[in-house]
């Protein structure tokens, strides 16, 4: 690889080619259209305007930002209001050469007030067909089970789901972490695999490092999300970069909910040294001060990561993704042209 000065790094971690995987969809819900939808649907917020909106994200922990998560998805009704989060979304996400994206979905928060499912998936994968045709970007959806809530209620959801089953690719575990083991989810997540549906979970956020064993060894998860607690377990570390089973860590999310007491102490630089297939997302860009391209400038000006680090996480996040191996030899190499061109 040629070298790349440092003060050159940010636009090279912006310009390079890149797939997201784990992006919250309601979590990219920007006050400015909170409050859009509120009014678009006659709902009153308890917030008197997105400045004081903005003044509430001040998270001490992950259930302190679930909180306010879930009260900001209680916008989103009709079939429209998805579609028009999916797609503010995907134009952000364009506009930082992302050019795929696995976007995860919480159904339960919303069919819990009443909304239609057919409202909620079809709403996001139409924004999806409409962005592959303007920008070209590629997305797939990922519908999340709430870990909060009952496996039987996980099971309810998947049934309502199915008859969607083409527009959702896999199956994902979010939420409350802490008391809530993915060993809870073990009959819903093998019937998933049953239908073919890809499989991935969130572990080691707040949990520890027993959660990502039960992810591997119980869930069967393909991938791990956030996965960064594994710095705890040397085998676990061993075991991960083994098998390859690639972590989707978000470090502007870890630096806000206090997994990490600042980004300069993030594991990031210490995951990728030690051969683990880690990939850098945004989780909720809404609520944690950054897009994709934000959370990679900024840990990488605090952690002091270098060239060759960006071009593994690069190659990573197609790796680590659900397309098929000719798409992603073919992303991948555009990373090294960027790599054999770049000034
Ligand atoms: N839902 C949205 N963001 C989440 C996170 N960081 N952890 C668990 N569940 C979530
Ligand atoms: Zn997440």
């Amino acid at each position: 690889m040629k070298p790349i000065a440092p003060d050159r790094l940010p636009a090279l971690l912006r310009l390079m080619p890149k797939a997201e995987l784990h992006i919250h969809i309601e979590g990219s819900l920007e006050p400015e259209l909170i409050f859009a939808l509120a009014q678009r649907n006659g709902l009153s917020l308890p917030y008197a305007d997105v400045q004081a909106l903005r003044r509430a994200y001040a998270f001490s922990n992950l259930q302190s930002f679930l909180d306010i998560y879930y009260a900001g998805a209680s916008v989103l009704v009709q079939e429209q209001d998805f579609y028009d989060m999916a797609r503010a979304y995907l134009r952000r996400a364009a506009a930082d050469n992302v050019l795929h994206t696995e976007i995860f979905f919480d159904p339960q928060t919303h069919t819990a007030r009443g909304v239609a499912m057919d409202s909620v998936i079809n709403g996001l994968h139409r924004a999806c067909v409409d962005a592959r045709a303007q920008t070209g970007i590629s997305a797939s959806l990922i519908l999340c089970f709430l870990r909060h809530l009952s496996e039987q209620d996980a099971f309810a959801t998947l049934e309502q789901a199915l008859p969607l089953r083409d527009k959702f690719i896999g199956v994902g575990l979010d939420s409350s972490e802490l008391g809530h083991p993915p060993e809870n989810f073990s009959r819903v997540f093998a019937r998933c695999r049953e239908l073919g549906l890809r499989l991935v979970a969130h572990a080691g956020e707040e949990g520890p490092p027993s959660y990502i064993w039960s992810a591997l060894d119980v869930l069967k998860v393909e991938r791990i999300d956030h996965g960064v607690r594994c710095v705890q377990d040397a085998l676990l570390m061993q075991r991960l970069a083994r098998d390859r089973i690639p972590l989707t860590v978000c470090p502007l999310s870890n630096h806000r909910l206090g997994v990490c007491a600042s980004l300069a102490e993030h594991k990031l630089g210490q995951l990728l040294d030690a051969g683990i297939v880690a990939t850098v997302n945004s989780d909720d860009p809404a609520y944690f001060g950054g897009y994709l391209n934000d959370n990679l400038v900024q840990t990488f000006a605090a952690t002091g990561l270098r060239a060759e680090h960006a071009y593994s996480l690069s190659h990573n996040s197609f790796e680590a993704s659900f397309i098929a191996a000719s798409e992603k030899r073919g992303f991948q190499d555009k990373l090294q042209d960027l790599f054999e061109t770049f000034p």
